[in-house]
């Protein structure tokens, strides 16, 4: 499956991603393979620079143009292997502390540069099916995992990285904001 992204200056980027239907067909599963396959490409240094590739952590559906609340993630944290394919996933839990990239976030579907801080909750917990180990997960995630998670479910909401930061004062930190 060759995929073919979205770009933010398509209005679909700014629709609201449709619930999918569980089981999981094949037609989606293949999907979500497809996604986190060109995820492992993107970060094959040879095979970006060939087909001229950005290198990305985290693909939402439809920045391949489907409205499904569904996105992958894929990158090393530590030790840690993070890999996900997440069906409809909810997220029940924010905290108050907050969390930044020190040097802001990019985006696949995002070829402009976007500079600032974008705020995030530092700690969240989110429900869903994970089709990868093909069972309901609970993640409770932190730091830069949860920035990935939550930049991926803005994605299904019609949220870009870049509506969090603060256009008067993009460098502003807020009480209580870790900067990663
Ligand atoms: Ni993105």
């Amino acid at each position: 499956m060759k995929l073919k992204l979205v770009k933010d200056n398509n209005p679909i980027m700014r629709k609201r991603s449709l619930p999918v239907t569980l089981p999981l067909s094949s037609e989606d599963r293949e999907t979500l393979n497809a996604m986190l396959d060109y995820l492992k490409k993107s970060q094959d240094e040879e095979y970006a620079k060939k087909h001229n590739i950005k290198e990305g952590v985290g693909l939402a559906a439809i920045q391949i143009g489907l409205l499904k609340r569904m996105f992958v993630v894929y990158f090393q944290m530590g030790e840690e292997l993070v890999q996900y394919q997440l069906v409809n996933p909810r997220i029940v839990e924010s905290s108050i502390k907050k969390c930044a990239l020190e040097h802001g976030e990019g985006c696949l579907s995002v070829d402009d540069e976007h500079l600032g801080l974008v705020h995030r909750a530092y700690k969240i917990k989110i429900e869903a099916f994970d089709a990868l180990s093909n069972q309901n997960v609970v993640i409770t995630a932190r730091g830069f995992e949860a920035i990935v998670l939550q930049h991926e479910y803005d994605h299904l909401n019609g949220m870009f990285f870049y509506d969090h930061i603060d256009k008067n004062n993009p460098d502003k930190r807020l009480l209580n904001e870790e900067i990663l």
